[in-house]
């Protein structure tokens, strides 16, 4: 277990923000999480839980206890994947397509750990992690309880999930299940999907050019953390009332949008981002990315506070202009 004091978090968030944290603690096994989980009950501290810090904007020094689990391991059980907490979830989707296990293509090359995945319920390409997560096994912290979710129970929404919401900092994910399939039943309706396989060539494709193409989707959109710091989506795609939908719709009838259900549709936060005239632009070091207005990125040398400051900037001109709030995706700490 590392176990480390006034620890430096820039190498644990891709928006590279130097901040500091009073104590981190990292467990690689079973064993070690219930240890970290005692830690925690025994300390006064507030604690957060971190995974690969793909989805974390750090505002301020942290006076409490980061946690990380890096524990590993993938065993398969028929049609069924046991992945520990801390393995890199685009990991998990090249193991599963090389044993022939079907379902997580679309999700290929989200950054990420599983825990995470787990709890924020990641999404691309008509695709989320929901639709794959079986179980999750987890500690809870104030009684070092070892329990196992069922995904209904996790009751999981668009990038929510009860891990975000009432049970936030109760548990440790240690495990989490994925329900595959031998047959590979590809999901090719989302965007671009198709006109990208037929530039290449590709009827009918394998689960392996499935997960090229989904990559090379996102690497033409989507930046590089390692070489421009950010969060993927810093924004959720708001689900508006249909009458606030059709007002727009009427003002603005190329808007993009996405049924919901009979009373409300979705909205790409990234369009109404780029109509207020944000893309590519920039608040001192840190901007709104060229390619993508969803994307937040820290073009060098930009605080936590500079990028928070860039966020409200474009949730006020959303607002101002669609009358739409658009809420962080990003946990902002
Ligand atoms: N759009 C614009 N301008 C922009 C960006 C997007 O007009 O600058 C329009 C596009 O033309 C398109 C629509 O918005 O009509 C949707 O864009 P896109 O398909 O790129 O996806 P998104 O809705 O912006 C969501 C997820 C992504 C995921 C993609 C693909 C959220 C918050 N984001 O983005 O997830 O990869 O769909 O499925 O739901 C992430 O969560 O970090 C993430 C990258």
């Amino acid at each position: 277990m590392k176990d480390i004091r006034a620890y430096s978090l820039k190498q644990h968030n891709t928006f590279g923000i130097d901040v500091t944290c009073s104590r981190y603690l990292e467990y690689s096994t079973q064993e070690e999480a219930r240890q970290v989980a005692r830690i925690l009950r025994e300390s006064n501290q507030p604690h957060l839980v971190i995974g690969s810090g793909s989805n974390l904007l750090l505002t301020r020094d942290f006076e409490g206890i980061v946690v990380r689990s890096v524990l590993r391991g993938m065993t398969i059980d028929g049609e069924r994947l046991t992945c520990g907490s801390g393995m890199t979830w685009d990991d998990v989707v090249d193991y599963s397509i090389a044993h022939d296990l079907h379902g997580a293509e679309n999700l290929s090359l989200i950054p990420g750990d599983v825990g995470a995945c787990a709890v924020q319920n990641i999404g691309a390409y008509g695709v989320e992690a929901k639709d794959l997560i079986a179980r999750v096994w987890a500690i809870e912290i104030a009684t070092g309880e070892e329990r196992v979710f069922r995904c209904d129970e996790c009751k999981y929404g668009y990038r929510q999930s009860r891990f975000k919401r009432e049970w936030q900092g109760r548990y440790l994910i240690t495990q989490v299940e994925f329900a595959l399939n031998r047959e590979f039943r590809p999901r090719l309706d989302y965007g671009n999907i198709r006109s990208e396989l037929a530039r290449r060539g590709i009827d009918k494709p394998t689960a392996r050019q499935l997960r090229d193409t989904i990559i090379s989707i996102r690497r033409e959109k989507l930046p590089d953390p390692a070489v421009l710091g950010n969060g993927g989506s810093f924004f959720m795609n708001p689900v508006v009332e249909r009458a606030v939908y059709e007002r727009l719709a009427h003002d603005y009838p190329a808007m993009p949008h996405y049924p919901v259900d009979a009373d409300h549709e979705k909205i790409p936060a990234g369009w109404l981002i780029e109509q207020c005239g944000w893309k590519g632009r920039a608040m001192g070091r840190a901007a709104v990315y060229e390619k993508q207005a969803l994307v937040l990125v820290n073009l060098g040398g930009a605080s936590g506070a500079d990028i928070l400051a860039l966020c409200l900037a474009v949730q006020h001109d959303v607002k101002a202009r669609f009358g739409i709030s658009i809420q962080p995706e990003v946990h902002i700490v």
